[in-house]
């Protein structure tokens, strides 16, 4: 069967749309995910599946913590941008709102809502590293959230 049949199909697994935040230091980055996943319900706990090569994988490794910023409708342009370029190279969060809740990592002002998450596991699985967080402290605003659609963001 051919790559670009099967990932036809895994563009069909339903995601939402989520911003990867982390401080490591003096070093904040925001990264757009869409493979995230509740893995555990005591304790509530997620994964996140980040590619090796990722500079979010690296910080996380060291900051040993990690926010799920979920997004809204509105915030394309932010899922772009954190999305499209590496931290590595520009602060990509210089202009955004965010504070610090219970772990350290970024909580970005805003969105739909958060899961604020220690590091428990990390493995690696094919070209990502699956990073397992839980969840110590969240918060929503009850407004809509922004369902990932591939077309929306590849061609
Ligand atoms: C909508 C969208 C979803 C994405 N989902 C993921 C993901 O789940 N895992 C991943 O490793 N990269 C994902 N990416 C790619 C990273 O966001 C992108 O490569 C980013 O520039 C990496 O930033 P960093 O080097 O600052 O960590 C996604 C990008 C977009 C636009």
């Amino acid at each position: 069967m051919s790559h670009f049949q099967i990932k036809k199909v895994l563009d069909l697994l339903t995601h939402g749309v989520y911003i990867i935040g982390v401080k490591y230091r003096s070093k904040i980055n925001g990264m757009t995910a869409a493979w995230v996943n509740q893995v555990s319900s005591q304790p509530p706990m997620i994964s996140v599946a980040i590619s090796k090569t990722h500079y979010t994988s690296e910080l996380i490794s060291q900051a040993k913590s990690f926010s799920v910023n979920i997004l809204s409708p509105n915030q394309m342009e932010l899922a772009r941008k954190c999305g499209f370029s590496s931290g590595r190279d520009q602060d990509k969060l210089l202009d955004e709102k965010f504070t610090y809740q219970a772990t350290g990592a970024p909580i970005l002002s805003n969105c739909s809502a958060y899961l604020d998450c220690t590091l428990s596991h990390q493995f690696e699985v094919g070209d990502h590293v699956l990073f397992i967080g839980t969840v110590i402290k969240a918060n929503s605003n009850n407004e809509p959230v922004l369902i990932y659609k591939s077309s929306d963001f590849f061609n």
